[in-house]
């Protein structure tokens, strides 16, 4: 299936990210509002529930592009406890270490950039991304990102490991042409659905790859 690059926004410039989570630190501290929880509560309990039945609670597991955190505490509240969350934002670790002490939950948090640093080597079980690669899809040079951030991703899980994608720029079709060298699919998460002339599409996709070996 072919596809189009996206077309450069600010959303895939950290500049928008550092200005967005210090607003959101200044929320959280004065009002104990955790923020924009991306694709909304309804996209995070469906992953939480398949998380739930399908991986093991002692899995090694990092949510790429955390944002405020809340991913991982819900996960955590699901009986997860080898938690880790990335961001290139600093102030987004800020918020979401303030988010998981308030909510009284433990994850280790890391300021790293997930298109220039180390993510370590077959790591981590499983890889979340819930709306990062979306906005990776946003850069200046949109397609050498994409294709960076899924080396990354790939090196840094074990063997068998899974990761978890949600995208509203990408339909679960785009996903899989761009992903289908280094992963094969595994699942799809069920999202709402809506019908339009006819067609049945969904607003945001949610997909589960499997690391493909490559020997
Ligand atoms: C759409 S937000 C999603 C936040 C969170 N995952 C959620 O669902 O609420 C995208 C996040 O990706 C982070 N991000 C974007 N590019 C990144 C990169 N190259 N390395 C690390 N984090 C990145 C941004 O700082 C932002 O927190």
């Amino acid at each position: 299936m072919s596809f189009e690059e996206l077309g450069e926004c600010e959303l895939g410039t950290q500049e928008y990210w550092d200005k967005l989570y210090k607003t959101e630190i200044s929320n959280f501290r004065n009002h104990k509002d955790v923020g924009e929880v991306w694709f909304g509560e309804d996209i995070a309990d469906r992953i939480v529930r398949w998380m739930n039945k399908n991986v093991p609670k002692e899995s090694v597991i990092v949510d790429l592009g955390c944002g405020n955190g809340m991913l991982l505490v819900d996960l955590f509240n699901g009986g997860f406890k080898n938690l880790n969350g990335i961001d290139y934002s600093e102030d987004a670790v800020v918020l979401a270490k303030e988010v998981s002490d308030h909510c009284g939950t433990s994850t280790e948090y890391f300021v790293k950039d997930i298109l220039k640093d180390n993510l370590g080597e077959e790591h981590y079980d499983v890889v979340l991304d819930k709306g990062t690669y979306d906005a990776i899809s946003l850069t200046s040079d949109a397609r050498h990102s994409r294709e960076t951030y899924i080396d990354n991703v790939h090196k840094c899980l074990k063997d068998d490991g899974l990761l978890v994608i949600t995208s509203c720029n990408w339909t679960k079709d785009e996903l899989c042409t761009q992903f289908e060298d280094k992963f094969k699919i595994f699942d799809v998460i069920p999202t709402p659905q809506f019908k339009f002339g006819g067609k049945i599409g969904s607003v945001v996709s949610s997909v589960v790859f499997k690391k493909n070996i490559i020997l």
